[in-house]
Order: structure tokens, then sequence, then C-alpha cells
């Protein structure tokens, strides 16, 4: 008989399978499946198979949706919204709290249906996917009932559609409809092809819960049905999932109005510093890269680890995957379930291949695989070279790639080498260090020796491309509110240009006639690099009839780079304290008021009446103290998320922004967009008014005078939306705002779809009002970044 002891040491695991029946049982009693619209089941006219990831099964029939399907998603969804915004936000939190409960009554069902819809582990489902589901239906039944209270003034977006991924059905469906429903919107989401059938079941909640009818609209269906949800008639984009599809979205949507989120792919650092606990980051590359098989957007595919203990890592890594199991996503004691779907299996064996023979080398679990299904066993590549496809492409698969660095800046700069910016994850035992890097790496979440938590009180997003705006938290709902419209106040339209040469004389009292107001690039006035000018015609003639004011520089694609670059090398500013901008703005204000009567005479110049010019020069002067009062005051937050654990929430400045400034208002418009912009210590790349820019080339001169570091405001006039194009296509330009008309609006935004900037349409306001300034400047000009922070031995 064997003793115990080899019977510890010889024993395998029993399997320990979830039971199904009662989702077998759902499953069987629906027949094909309709779409959700105003309430109800409707007939799909086609329909596809959805197939079980873990045994190739086809597990139900659901409806390929159409246009016709979506538009009548869409108008029932436009007829609930006024309805459902109108009511008090405590009836709204009522019914998003019936909602989470009742996904809490449902957690086994819903947990052994994703399972079987999309393969993942039921161990994930159940302790990790259902449990944030119900999570964010409470959290933001919450901001429903405080919604007047936290979002003074503002109101629902409208109609919403929303796309998601097969990655985490039903969590992307609670992260996008729980904030759409909190703020007043109403929606209509189409599920991943591949995994819609939580959704459905979703529905049927919120049918149980008396929802009332189009609140909630769901239509399944592939790609094109995707597509005819971003052409229809919705107020709102929200969409998750590749970086690919987002650019499409970014371009279809241009010029719309559409509101738009994008949250898309990553390909996210992992850095293991030598005085890590070696065994917490081995766990935490568990989490990172093998969880959801590993097609986790924000996934740590990029262990970067310090060269002295690369081969120990290597050696505890070998051994953990050793451990792995590998199998029935539906056994409780599986640890890696089944890839969505066998294209998505297929991409994986083929990305590795490529890794292997670009000779990166491939460690990886041995256990036997499943004979039916799409799995894949997981590892990791080590010796990856820099160009290795495997290093740059985002696998989407349990497999990441490892290489080491020698130093803290090697570390930086290794994590920021790439297109992407979701999430980082640190791990060293001096969190000092930690969070110097967390505030180096350019991610939207930051993790310190910890990994993939997630939580519906902090903000989810990307920098980069990995797209822009947040899911989760206070930042989370502003994405589905909006502030009512400033009172538009029309724009004068840019005057075509005249280059010929000037021969008019000087007359006496007038200013210089022959003074050319350069380019201010780094600091230094810079002649165009075209060596052109162009005539400022102001109106100050007898009757205002249009007279020579001087001349202006013709910026080209040339001087725009040498912008870029010079702001680049401006970094430091946004490094420099709150408190240091702070004084450099005021400085500025204090020698702009020196100055009001030159300023104000250039502004009658330009057509102002006395007391316009005198009121536009004041407004600039209260600009200044406004924006610097406001540089060390609009900061963070401290999320509360998880328990033993901070969440800091930290508005960082994009780097470096193109600012495309309103053609009137020529000094108050400028500025009401530029000192937000660098009070939270952007550096920006500036076009003053076409028209009217000699306000602006006067305020060099002031800069110069006021400790305004070189680089950090850049100006180049010429003709405005030729060289706000270039600025929108430009890959190290990471935010456009854009004040002008709206053809100029559509082509900003579909330029910035390159590097997927985050755009601006600022619409027409009367710069001197109310709606000239304030925190929705301060907003648009910082990103959001997440650094969680976990505590206790
Ligand atoms: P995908 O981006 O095509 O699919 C995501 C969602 O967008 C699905 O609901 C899909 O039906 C919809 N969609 C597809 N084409 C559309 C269009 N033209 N207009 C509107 N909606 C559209 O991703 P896919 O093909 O499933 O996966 C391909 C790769 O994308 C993966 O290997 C992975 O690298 C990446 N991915 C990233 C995700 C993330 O969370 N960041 C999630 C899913 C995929």
């Amino acid at each position: 008989m064997p003793t115990v002891s080899e019977i510890l040491t010889t024993m395998d695991y029993g399997p320990a399978p979830e039971a199904a029946g009662e989702v077998v049982a759902w499953l069987k009693g629906h027949g094909p499946f309709g779409h959700y619209i105003n309430g109800a089941f409707a007939k799909a006219a086609a329909t596809f198979a959805v197939e079980n990831p873990a045994t190739g099964a086809v597990i139900a029939q659901v409806g390929q949706g159409t246009a016709a399907d979506v538009a009548a998603a869409v108008a029932a969804a436009r007829a609930a919204q006024p309805g459902w915004a109108k009511l008090p936000g405590h009836a709204r939190a009522k019914w998003l709290y019936a909602i989470a409960r009742t996904v809490q009554k449902r957690e086994r069902f819903l947990s052994v249906l994703e399972v079987m819809d999309n393969g993942k582990p039921i161990r994930e489902t159940r302790d990790i996917d259902v449990p944030l589901v119900a999570r964010h239906f409470y959290h933001h039944a919450g901001w429903a009932e405080m919604l007047a209270d936290e979002f003074p003034g503002a109101q629902p977006v409208g109609v919403c559609g929303q796309i998601i991924p097969w990655n985490f059905p039903l969590l992307m469906l609670a992260w996008k409809i729980a904030p759409a429903l909190a703020a007043g919107n109403t929606v209509v989401l189409k599920p991943a092809e591949y995994t819609p059938l939580t959704a459905l079941a979703f529905a049927e909640i919120c049918a149980e819960v008396g929802l009332p009818k189009g609140v909630v609209n769901i239509v399944t269906g592939d790609g094109e049905t995707g597509a005819a949800l971003v052409a229809a008639n919705v107020d709102k984009i929200a969409f998750t999932g590749s970086t690919e599809v987002g650019r499409m979205i970014r371009e279809a949507t241009a010029g719309t109005g559409k509101k738009l989120t994008l949250e898309l792919g990553g390909k996210s650092p992992f850095v293991v510093f030598a005085d890590a606990d070696l065994d917490g980051a081995v766990e935490g590359v568990v989490d990172a890269i093998w969880f959801n098989q590993g097609q986790v957007c924000c996934a740590g595919s990029r262990i970067l680890v310090e060269e002295s203990v690369a081969a120990a890592l290597t050696a505890k890594l070998d051994a953990r995957l050793a451990t792995m199991r590998v199998g029935d996503p539906l056994d409780k004691s599986t640890d890696v379930g089944a890839i969505v779907h066998p294209v998505q299996l297929a991409r994986i064996h083929d990305l590795v291949a490529q890794g292997q023979a670009g000779g990166a080398v491939l460690h990886q679990a041995t256990c036997a695989l499943p004979a039916k299904g799409s799995f894949f066993a997981p590892g990791f590549f080590t010796n990856v070279a820099p160009a290795n496809v495997v290093a740059e492409v985002e696998i989407f698969g349990p497999v990441a790639t490892m290489t080491t660095f020698r130093t803290l800046d090697e570390a930086v700069e290794l994590a920021n080498n790439t297109r992407y910016g979701l999430a980082a994850s640190i791990w060293s035992e001096n969190v000092n260090l930690c969070l110097d890097v967390a505030a180096k790496v350019k991610a939207g979440v930051v993790w310190i020796n910890c990994t993939n938590i997630f939580d519906a009180g902090a903000g989810f997003g990307g920098y980069r491309e990995s797209g822009f705006g947040r899911e989760g938290g206070r930042e989370g709902m502003w994405e589905y509110l909006a502030l009512p419209e400033p009172r538009g106040r029309a724009e004068p339209a840019p005057e075509p240009l005249n280059v010929a040469p000037v021969v008019q004389a000087p007359r006496k009292g007038e200013p210089e006639v022959d003074r050319t107001a350069k380019l201010h690039i780094g600091g230094g006035q810079k002649r165009p690099d075209g060596g052109y000018s162009y005539a400022v015609m102001g109106r100050g003639g007898p009757s205002g009839q249009p007279r020579f004011s001087g001349l202006a520089g013709l910026g080209n694609r040339k001087d725009i780079r040498n912008a870029v670059e010079a702001a680049h090398k401006a970094g430091g500013w946004g490094k420099a304290t709150g408190h240091n901008r702070a004084q450099v703005l005021y400085y500025i204000g204090e020698n702009l008021s020196a100055r009001a009567a030159e300023f104000e005479a250039r502004l009658r110049q330009a057509g102002a009446t006395a007391g316009a010019a005198a009121a536009e020069v004041e407004g600039a002067v209260r600009r200044c103290f406004y924006y610097a009062a406001q540089a060390d005051k609009f900061d963070g937050a401290v999320h509360a998320t998880r328990s033993a654990h901070v969440t800091l929430a930290m508005p960082e400045p994009f780097g470096v922004m193109g600012i495309a400034c309103p053609n009137g208002a020529p000094l108050l418009g400028f500025l009401s967009l530029v000192l937000p912009a660098i009070a939270m210590g952007n550096r920006v790349v500036a076009l003053p008014s076409q028209n009217q820019p000699l306000a602006v080339t006067d305020l060099y001169q002031v800069f110069d005078t006021s400790d305004l570091p070189g680089g950090v405001v850049n100006i180049v006039t010429g003709v405005r939306d030729d060289l706000v194009r270039i600025l929108a296509d430009h890959d190290d330009v990471a935010a456009v705002w854009y004040a002008g008309s709206a053809a100029g609006a559509a082509m900003v935004e579909k330029a910035s779809a390159g590097n997927l900037k985050v755009t601006w349409a600022v619409p027409s306001r009367d710069w001197g009002g109310a709606d000239g300034q304030g925190r929705e400047f301060l907003r648009r000009a910082t990103q959001v970044k997440n650094i969680w922070v976990p505590y206790g031995e």
C-alpha cells in the first residue's frame, strides 16, 4: 500500500468540472437568438453559429444584424433617451442597482455561460469577470445617484453605439453600459461575433428587472454590423478592440460630431528590477500574460528584466510553466483555457512561428493539450532581437517576450519603445524606484508590484495608439457626459493670403511697414523656411477698410517639423512643478499688462474698437492669472478601489500638442487655448489667427521676458488649415485642438487617425465671456494615468 507521502507526490489532480446543465438547458430552450430591441427579442433574418472554443461544438445560433436591425435599435434608443435622461438620478440608480443584484444572483450561471462561449477558465469568470460586472453596476448606480452634485451642468451625450470585443465579453459590456446608463444615455451594444451569449443573457436581465424599453438594445453580428452601428444615427461610439478597426472608426466618425472613445491594443511592459521579489514577479507573469490565455489588451507581454537576475527569473518561469494546467475551462483546477476561436489560434501559431524563425527561443509549458478545441500551451520567448516581429506585434495569446536591461534609463527607454501605451507593470521592492518609473512610462495604467488589477472606481484606458478616453471611475463618467455647447459666435473665415511684395510706404504714426514678424521656434525668432511672408491687412482705414498692417511669415511643413522638434526638446516643462509653471504664467500676465497699450493698438489696427481692444487685452491678462492659479490646483485623486491598494489618478500632459487658434479674437482666442495647455505641462505648436496674427507675434517678446523656456510655445504663422493638417499627420504630436470650420475639424479628425491623436474640435464661442475659460480646457489638456500601489507585507 502506498504511503501518504507517496500519494501526495504522485497523485494528479482529479477533474473538478463545474456543472453546466442549467446553461445547456437555457441554450436549448432558446433556439436561434434574435436581437434585443426595444425591450423584446426580435427575430433575426439570418443567423450564424457560435461555438464552444474548448470543444468546437456549436452551442447556439445568433442573429447577424443588418443595417435595418441597427437602425431599429437606434430608433428605440433614441425614443427612450429623453425619458431616461429626465428621470431623477435616484431612479436610474435603482435600476442599475437591480441589475447589479440580479447579476450577483446569476453569478454561477453567467460564469459558466461565459466559459462555454469564450473558453476562459471558470476560475477567472467566477472570481474575476462576473464579480467585476456586478461591482461595475453597483459603482455606477452610485454615479447615477450623485450625477447632479458631482457633474453640475453636464448632460448625457444621447444615444451611444457600443462595440465590444470577445476577450471579456460580459465585463466589457458592463464597462460600456453601466456608465452610459448612469449618465442618462441609452445604448445599442454590439457584442463580438465569437462571444455574443452573455450579452443576450444580460438582455434578459434588463427585461427581468423592468428596465424601460429601448434603454438597452443589443444587436449581434460581425464587423459589418459594427460598421453599420458606427454609421448609424448615434451621438457617440465607444469601441474596444483592435487598433486597426479603431483607426477605421476614427476615420469613419471624422467630422460627424460623434463623440468617440477607443480602447485598443497594447504591448505592455512588465519590468522586473534586480531587487524585486522574484517569486512574486513570477506569479505576476502568470497573471500578466497567461491569464485569459494572454488575450488581454493590457497583458504584460514584454518582460523586461534587469540583466543580473534574468537567468534566475528564466529558471523560475520555466519551473512555473511546468506546473501550469491547460485544459477544460469548466474544470476548476484549470489555469489556462481555450483560445477564443480557431482563427485566433492560427494567428498565434503564425506569430510564434515567425518569432522562432527570427531566432527567438520559446520556453513553453509541456503539458498535454486536449485533443479537441483551440488550445495553446503558455510560454515566453528569450533571445528576442529588437526587430523580431514578436517584439513589436501584439500576439494576443499566452506568450510573452523577455528582454534584459542594465540601467533604469534603459528600462524606461525599452518600456516606451512601442507605439502603444496601455499599461505597465513594475516590480521592485524599492517603491521609490517604482514610482519614478511609473512617472516616466507612457501608459494609462501602471501597476506596481501587481498586474491586471481592475476596479470600477479607477479609470482604464491608453496613451498613444492604445486609444483615448477612460472607462471607470470619475474620469470614465466624463466620456458619457457633455457640457452644454457654448453660445456660438461666428468666426471670420480665413482670408486668401497675399504673398506679393508689398510696395506701400509707411505712414506717419503707424507701425513700421517693413517689420516682418518671424516665426517663434525653440525660443528664438526664425525666418520661415520657404522665405515667403504674407501681407496682414488690418481694418484700420478711415471707415474700416483693409489697410496693410505688416508682414507675417508664411510657414511650411519644414517649419512645423522644426517647431515639433523644438517642442520635444523642451520636455523639462512637463516635469516642472505646477508652482513653477504658475510663476511663468503670472509673469506673462504681468508683462502683458505692462504693455497693454501696445497690444490694444495692435488690436485696433486689426479692426477692434477701442473698447473691444481694451477688453480683449484685459481678458488676456485675466486668463494668464486664471491658468496660473490652476497650474498647481488642477490635480488628481486617490481612487477608492481595492483594499490595501492606493490608486493614484494623475492628470498628465500629453507632451507635444498642436493648437490651431480661432481666427477672430486674435490675442484672447490664442491665449485661451495655449495657456491651459502649457499650464498642464504640455509644449505646443500654435497656429495663430490667419487673418490677424500680429497680436500674437508681438507676444514673442512678452514670452522672452517672462522666463518661458524656449520651445514651450512655438508659433508658426501662415495658412492655418494647411499647417494644422501637417500637425494632425505628425506622429510626434499627441493631441490637436482645432478652432475653425466644420470642414477643417473633419480634416483634422481624419488625419489624426494615423497615430490616433486626441483631437478637440473646439466649438466657436465668445472668447471674452464665461465660456472662454474653465476646467474643461484643463481636462482636455491632460490624460489620466492610474497608478496602483499595493501596501502591506
Ligand atoms: P476586432 O477589432 O475586429 O473586433 C472587435 C469588435 O469590433 C468586434 O465586436 C467586431 O465585430 C467589431 N468590428 C470589426 N470590424 C469592425 C468595423 N469595421 N466597424 C465596427 N466594428 C467592427 O478584433 P478581432 O478581429 O476580433 O481580433 C483581432 C486582433 O485584435 C486580436 O488578435 C487582438 O490583437 C486585437 N484585439 C484587441 C482587443 C483589445 O481588447 N484591445 C480585443 C480584441 C481583439
